[in-house]
């Protein structure tokens, strides 16, 4: 039996339908913020991961599905857009345009992670960036457009706003230093995978599930007390921007994101409907990234959102298709249909052509459409169609000039 590979799926049906909702609602929104979309490519060299996304990141370190091509380049499959989307403004010299540039895209990402509930190795994402822009304003607009994504997607009462900042590059360095020495002091009590960290990626530790790690970070020092006057007054403006517009978020002093290119405000929304994988929509600011790439010192905040977790959060989305069965009886009146259906579909209506077999079965195929378009000899002798509203069964005879205007009746807005 041919499978898929582990962490992957087939998106089919109903699945396949929230999917498509979802892109169209988030890049209306997007739209209303003066976004515009970019689209990179799945593979890229691998130094534009490894070397941005920190070296002792999961990501970098053991999710990666790296492989060497015929020209023995090393290649990855994207685990994530932002680099790629940083890599894609320097590479095509968008510098000038970025006043800010307001980017978006969609697409598959891959991360060779263990599979569960909202966990794939093959999932997707839409990210949003605005590159260019050092004010505050940035991430609260950036966090305003992810607000109205999930209110557009009807899911927004499912999830919660957790916010933090990091600080600047003084900042945070202060505080990374006096975790480490706080730690130090606990290093024999803490996991093995904790120990680890505390010298590869120490403030991953904060992250821990770990009951053991939980309770010696009970008493550790916060990142809020080592802010410097700039990283505390940008974090308040920041609060104070959302307070304006009304959004509610909890202040998370453990949000630390698991890539290494951050700086200022990081932020997830996160639900309880998930277990584990309880983020939705995650991102922040990152100022240094696009210098560290070769571009110019240009800071830039962005988020992404799971697809896959967005949509198994949503309730099941029907698509009422207007469709028109057209069954036409006997040779003659099939090529006639053929006609019909050709033009009808052209002129926007949904078509499903019964062209042959039994009639009686035909006819019970056609049950779910609107309006049955009958096409038997006496309908070709008198040059006229017979359209049954299948609802009421009632039937009346057009001409071919009528055909277009009767069935249009059944469509509320949706044709042209
Ligand atoms: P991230 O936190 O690694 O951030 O991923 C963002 C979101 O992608 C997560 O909150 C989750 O919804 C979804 N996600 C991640 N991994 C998986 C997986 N294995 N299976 C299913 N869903 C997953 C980033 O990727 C950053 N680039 C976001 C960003 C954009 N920051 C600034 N701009």
């Amino acid at each position: 039996m041919l499978k898929q590979v582990r962490g992957t799926r087939d998106l089919i049906g109903g699945e396949l339908n929230k999917v498509t909702q979802i892109y169209r609602k988030v890049y209306r929104v997007a739209n209303n913020y003066g976004f515009s979309q970019i689209e990179t490519p799945v593979i890229e060299y691998a130094d534009v991961f490894v070397k941005n996304l920190g070296n002792d990141s999961d990501v970098v370190m053991k999710e990666m599905y790296t492989f060497i091509d015929k020209s023995n380049n090393t290649l990855a499959l994207r685990p994530e857009f932002t680099a790629p989307v940083c890599r894609a403004f320097i590479t095509n010299n968008l510098q000038q345009r970025a006043s800010p540039l307001k980017l978006i895209c969609h697409g598959p990402l891959f991360r060779y992670e263990r599979p569960q509930k909202g966990r794939q190795r093959q999932f997707h994402q839409v990210n949003c960036e605005i590159i260019g822009e050092e004010s505050y304003l940035a991430d609260v607009e950036a966090i305003s457009l992810a607000v109205n994504m999930l209110k557009a997607l009807n899911i927004e009462r499912k999830v919660q706003l957790e916010l933090n900042s990091l600080g600047d590059e003084q900042s945070y360095n202060s505080y990374r230093k006096a975790l480490v020495d706080y730690l130090e002091s606990h290093r024999g009590d803490l996991s093995s995978l904790s120990q680890e960290r505390l010298v590869t990626n120490p403030l991953r530790i904060l992250d821990t599930k770990e009951e053991g790690d939980r309770r010696i970070l009970a008493g550790a020092p916060i990142i809020q007390d080592y802010y410097n006057e700039e990283s505390e007054e940008f974090f308040s403006q920041v609060k104070l921007g959302l307070d304006a517009m009304g959004i509610v978020y909890k202040i998370n002093p453990l949000l630390v994101r698991g890539l290494d290119y951050y700086s200022h405000t990081t932020f997830e929304f996160t639900t309880n409907e998930l277990g584990a994988q309880n983020a939705v929509i995650a991102g922040g600011r990152y100022d240094r990234l696009i210098q560290q790439m070769g571009g110019g010192k240009i800071p830039a905040v962005g988020f992404a959102g799971g697809v896959e977790r967005i949509s198994e959060l949503m309730d099941d989305v029907d698509v009422v298709s207007t469709v028109v069965a057209l069954i036409p009886i006997g040779e003659a009146a099939l090529m006639v249909g053929l006609k019909v259906a050709h033009q009808l579909r052209a002129d926007g209506i949904v078509v499903n052509l019964f062209g042959k077999g039994n009639v009686k079965k035909r006819f019970k195929k056609a049950e779910g459409s609107v309006a049955a378009v009958i096409i038997g000899e006496q309908e070709i002798e008198s040059n006229q169609l017979t359209v049954k509203d299948m609802s009421s069964g009632s039937e009346i005879k057009v001409g071919y000039d009528e055909l277009l205007p009767e069935l249009k009746k059944y469509y509320t807005n949706s044709v042209k």
